[in-house]
């Protein structure tokens, strides 16, 4: 594994709200708040790679030039269904400008591989150079649906600097997967746990993260 790739964002605040999220007695209201917390620092630090301007602006007391973000970019926040809603409120509360572009895919209970059965992300991209694209999944386990996530915008010429998977709990092999075909895309997570066992869940991880946030 490439670890310079993986970001690991560690404080406590994250260390208790995942605490929250990885114990089995918190409710689906307490893993919801708890996640949502942590989704809200990943994003703050994944959309430190967007590009800035100089802007000229009067605050009550003076004129003054302030950096801000470039607004003529396009920002897209892809959430994989189900789990990675989760991220969406906080997304577009931090990037208003950002449209979020869902994308469904189930795991295959026997092959573990991922199933498409949403995708209405436009063929053309207009100006992949200025996309920047956020995908999210709280769970990265094999990375078989990040993959193909991945894969749908490189596609479409968006620069591989362009695009962050925001996960929160990354088990090491999905994350070596990824790096095979993608050896310089970046992760942001909140952790990464032990391995991936015979049914497919992270260890210690969090069980079923679509289950727990919505109740199933
Ligand atoms: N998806 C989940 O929701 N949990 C896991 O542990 C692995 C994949």
């Amino acid at each position: 594994m490439n670890k310079d790739l993986v970001r690991v964002i560690e404080n406590p605040v994250i260390l208790q709200n995942l605490c929250a999220m990885r114990n089995k007695n918190t409710d689906s209201q307490g893993v919801r708040i708890a996640t949502r917390k942590i989704t809200r620092v990943l994003l703050y630090e994944a959309s430190k790679n967007l590009p800035l301007i100089d802007k000229e602006i009067e605050t009550p007391i003076t004129k003054t030039t302030v950096k801000t973000i470039q607004d003529d970019i396009s920002i897209i926040i892809s959430p994989i269904l189900r789990a990675g809603l989760i991220f969406t409120d906080e997304a577009i509360d931090i990037l208003p400008q950002a449209c979020i572009r869902h994308i469904g895919m189930y795991r295959d209970e026997k092959t573990l591989k991922p199933v498409w059965y949403y995708n209405k992300v436009p063929m053309e991209t207009i100006n992949p150079e200025n996309t920047y694209v956020y995908i999210t999944d709280p769970m990265l386990a094999t990375g078989n649906s990040l993959l193909e996530a991945i894969r749908l915008y490189h596609d479409k010429n968006i620069p591989i600097s362009n695009i962050k998977c925001i996960c929160i709990i990354a088990a090491p092999e999905g994350i070596e997967h990824i790096q095979e075909e993608f050896p310089k895309i970046e992760i942001i997570t909140a952790t990464v746990d032990d391995y991936i066992n015979e049914k497919g869940y992270i260890v210690p991880g969090m069980g079923d993260a679509g289950d727990r946030i919505f109740n199933t």
